[in-house]
């Protein structure tokens, strides 16, 4: 029986999480998970090093203890305004008189999808194949044994700046990590929230955080879009701070105690919510309507800059299974309500499914990445490992650290 030992390392601009899986036979149980609220990383981005290391060992080492187990590698997250996403296609001539495509044809499409101009800063983090097409036939998942003259492949390729993932990279040698794959958020989630039929129909995901949007578009089953909004759970609690002259702090509280949107069917609660200043103990009463106007305002902006991402994408109206919203703003009251009014298209809170142990614990939107970093590391380890292509493009990072 071979045994394995995978972790998930969620880089969020509220928190680092870490899960270690152990994995047998093809099976994995998430039994260690560690989460420390940390800033030293916003919006993707590392802005303090050696306090993402300290937050980095010290989930690692919760997990650790809970597990009594030490992972060999872990997947880490990557989100930010420095990802940029693009399909792009490749082709090859199989022969002219045509002849059974073999995995050699496959390594040459890939290599001639993935040529793209790319931005000076920016490398390659995924290259996800999303139909191949024999002589104009398209919708092939695996065209291997199929006959044919020209084989092309489109794929949806992910590109991240090389300085972001450099500090992150360092942080994680510094914690004394060995790095297995970056995983854009996005996807990440989708492996714990999407079902392969929802996938098949056309479904939209939101993994919505504290300081980021992480959208993802699967359409027929293979990724049409994603993109990253530089928007989260701390907008809407700086407009409370603000407009009630309370600390960030404060607000954080009244956000996740008395927060909701209002919506055309929810009911607005009456009556007055009494908040404390901690630093003078002054106690003042806010009515329920006006803490939900203030959170309505900013999620009505959030929403609307998703409205305007779906229609810029080309593929609103290719999403009839509607959008999941996830991540920690996924619990905020009628955020998922407010998305349908918006947004036009049935709406729901992810869950991470998880038939893992631990399974009450991980249930929260707030895990949905790094549950699905897992399940994305299950899954797409051998492949990753087969795929050299992929692994070169990021050994330029992984040559810093050995
Ligand atoms: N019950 C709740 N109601 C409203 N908001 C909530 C609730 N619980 C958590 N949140 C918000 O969710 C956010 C944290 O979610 P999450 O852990 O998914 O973010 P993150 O992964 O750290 O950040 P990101 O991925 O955006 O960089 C915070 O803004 C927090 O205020
Ligand atoms: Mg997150």
């Amino acid at each position: 029986m071979s045994e394995r030992i995978i972790a998930g390392l969620d880089l969020g601009s509220s928190s680092v999480k870490y899960l270690i899986a152990e994995e047998a036979d093809g099976n994995a149980s998430i039994i260690g998970v560690g989460i420390v609220p940390s800033k030293s990383i916003n919006k993707g981005f590392v802005v303090d090093l050696n306090k993402a290391s300290d937050a980095i060992v010290q989930a690692k080492k919760q997990a650790e203890a809970m597990s009594g187990k030490k992972a060999s590698t872990v997947y880490v997250t990557v989100s930010g305004a420095h990802i940029f996403s693009v399909n792009n296609r490749g082709v090859i001539v199989i022969s002219k008189d045509g002849r059974e495509i073999g995995a050699d044809d496959i390594k040459r499409v890939e290599e001639s999808a993935k040529v793209l101009l790319l931005q000076p800063n920016q490398k390659i983090i995924h290259i996800l194949p999303r139909q191949f097409i024999i002589d104009g036939q398209g919708g092939i998942r695996n065209p291997i044994g199929m006959s044919g003259i020209k084989l092309e492949e489109e794929v949806h390729i992910v590109t991240s700046s090389s300085t972001a993932l450099y500090n992150i990279g360092k942080c994680i040698s510094m914690a004394e990590l060995e790095l297995g794959s970056f995983v854009l958020q996005s996807l990440a989630s989708s492996y714990s929230i999407l079902g392969d039929q929802e996938k098949d129909l056309g479904i939209a995901l939101l993994d919505i955080g504290a300081g980021t949007g992480d959208l993802i578009l699967y359409v027929n089953g293979n990724i049409a879009h994603t993109t990253v909004l530089p928007i989260g759970g701390e907008y809407i609690t700086k407009d409370i701070a603000f407009a009630l002259r309370i600390s960030l702090e404060e607000a954080e509280k009244v956000k996740k105690q008395y927060g909701f949107v209002i919506t055309k069917k929810g009911d607005i609660p009456s009556g007055e919510v009494e908040i404390e200043k901690v630093s003078t103990n002054e106690k003042f009463s806010v009515p329920y309507t006006e803490i939900g106007e203030i959170v309505t305002s900013r999620v009505d902006e959030i929403l609307e800059g998703i409205r305007l991402e779906l229609m810029k994408s080309g593929f609103w109206s290719s999403i009839p299974a509607g959008i999941v919203i996830t991540g920690g703003c996924a619990l905020l009251k009628g955020f998922a309500e407010r998305a349908s009014e918006i947004l036009e298209i049935p709406s729901r809170v992810g869950f991470p499914k998880s038939d893992f142990a631990l399974s009450d614990i991980l249930s929260s939107p707030e895990y949905s990445a790094s549950v699905g970093l897992i399940r994305y590391a299950m899954e797409n380890e051998k492949v990753v490992r087969k795929r050299s292509d992929l692994w070169k493009s990021l050994s330029w990072l992984k040559d810093i650290f050995e």
